[in-house]
């Protein structure tokens, strides 16, 4: 058995636990620092000793002094792309995993648009397996088209697969899996929830009127070539017309949708007021929607491209209230790497897409700052709630009986550099940016999986 005393959970406590057969076997609050028995050793050299694959397994007897060190439950992020299969030039499984644990990351929720894009059983199971040559833990989510609608009851009932529901791409976004037949998904689906329909929620008809009102080349032209343009193609009105529709859809069918990356606060108006007639509506905020704006376009041109993408700074603050006010479920990466060389082509050749799972505690300590939250408020974003969404079994905090996997924060008052960098494209829009804590260690199920 492992006993870690003073250890500062996030509400600024202390705690002792013990850990044995990789779970937490018990969590005690502590007046304060206590006083440790000489054969003690330190969190860090802890941290050296369990990152041994084989060390949870001898179960040792140890006694560890975390010395008022801050611990958090390690992190799920429910929205990442991995580019495996299809696109290894922008990021394999292992360096996704390596920036899943740098982050404080130790489970994912895959997106479905890799190439072949996952819409069957065979694509899954070769996706999975892909997955497991790391030791991150993942889960998918398949892609709806119209090709595709017959097989996916089945699968989503089938308890082996490791799949937490289906993705659909309501307007176009990078891949080519768009489908906006509701109705007809309503047809072919059963009407259970322990699984997720998650929404990427633009409207493709509002885009293309958009483009053609912007005529879309002199737009870009008169803005001096600025990719600020994006902003007004895919407008906040693109993203509102689109929840509107699922959200009226899930009322109307009574199934319980969630809505990725809300990038406007008047989603999440309709949302809280959805909620409270009983639609089943569960909400997901990216860091880039709460940290970056259009501001931003002039300093980081083709890499600030996303969809949706960042608005206003005037949304941001009004956006960051929701995030405070208990609206939203879960806080999400939205990992999606694209290679430097393709983020320096020229608007609309530019893919669309962030990359930020290395600095996934430093950017969520940070929103919840920048938004007058605090963490012990928000934690269940990162941990139980997706946790209990998208079915992780064993995560979703500190407590007896959950797998021993949290992750070891440390203050910081420098910046985010290039060093911490661990996606295979090596860059992020965020370097430069005030780190207000920096992931110390992570440790997944008692393995320590990355020390600083
Ligand atoms: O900006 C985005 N990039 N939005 C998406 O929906 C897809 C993603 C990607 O895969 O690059
Ligand atoms: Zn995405």
């Amino acid at each position: 058995m492992i006993s870690i005393k003073n250890a500062r959970f996030a509400d600024g406590k202390f705690y002792s636990f013990t850990i044995s057969n990789s779970c937490f076997s018990g969590v005690f609050t502590q007046e304060s620092l206590e006083a440790v028995l000489p054969s003690t050793v330190s969190l860090q050299r802890y941290a050296e000793l369990s990152a041994d694959p084989d060390f949870a397994a001898k179960n040792q007897q140890l006694n560890v002094d975390a010395g008022g060190a801050l611990l958090v439950p390690a992190a799920i992020d429910v929205h990442v792309h991995s580019r495996d299969p299809g696109f290894p030039e922008k990021e394999t499984w292992g360096s996704l995993a390596q920036a899943a644990f740098r982050g404080g990351v130790v489970a994912v929720v895959d997106m479905p648009n890799t190439v072949p894009p996952t819409l069957g059983r065979e694509e899954l199971l070769d996706k999975a397996e892909r997955s497991r040559r790391t030791p991150l833990e993942a889960r998918f989510l398949l892609g709806v088209s119209s090709n595709n609608l017959e097989v996916l009851a089945p699968l989503l009932q089938d308890p082996s697969l490791p799949l937490s529901g289906l993705k659909i791409f309501y307007g176009q976004s990078t891949g080519n899996l768009q489908f906006a037949d509701l109705e007809g998904l309503a047809g072919k689906l059963p009407q259970f929830q322990n699984y997720r329909l998650v929404f990427h929620a633009e409207d493709q008809c509002c885009i293309d009127d958009n483009s053609r009102a912007l005529s879309l080349s002199g737009a870009y032209a008169s803005l001096g070539g600025s990719y600020a343009v994006h902003s007004m193609l895919r407008d906040s009105n693109s993203a509102l017309q689109a929840t509107a529709a699922i959200v009226g859809w899930a009322k109307r069918w009574q199934r319980a949708v969630h809505i990725a990356h809300v990038s406007t606060p008047a989603e999440m108006a309709l949302i809280v007021a959805a909620r409270a007639e009983g639609v089943l509506v569960s909400a997901e905020v990216c860091p880039h929607h709460l940290l970056l704006s259009t501001d931003d376009y002039q300093r980081l041109a083709g890499f600030l491209t996303v969809n949706p993408p960042v608005r206003s700074r005037q949304e941001v603050s009004a956006l960051r209230r929701y995030f405070v006010g208990g609206a939203i479920d879960c806080f999400a990466s939205d990992h999606a790497p694209h290679t430097r060389r393709e983020k320096l082509r020229p608007y609309p050749q530019c893919p669309s897409g962030v990359p930020s799972l290395e600095f996934f505690w430093p950017l969520f300590y940070r929103a919840v700052l920048a938004s007058g939250g605090s963490i012990p408020d928000l934690l269940s974003m990162v941990s139980l709630t997706p946790a209990t969404l998208f079915g992780f079994t064993g995560l979703g905090g500190l407590r007896s009986g959950l797998r021993a996997s949290w992750v070891w924060l440390t203050p910081q008052e420098g910046q985010i550099a290039s060093t911490d960098i661990r996606a295979q494209c090596q860059w992020s829009p965020y370097l430069g940016d005030p780190a207000v804590v920096s992931t110390q260690a992570t440790w997944q199920d008692g393995i320590c999986r990355y020390l600083g």
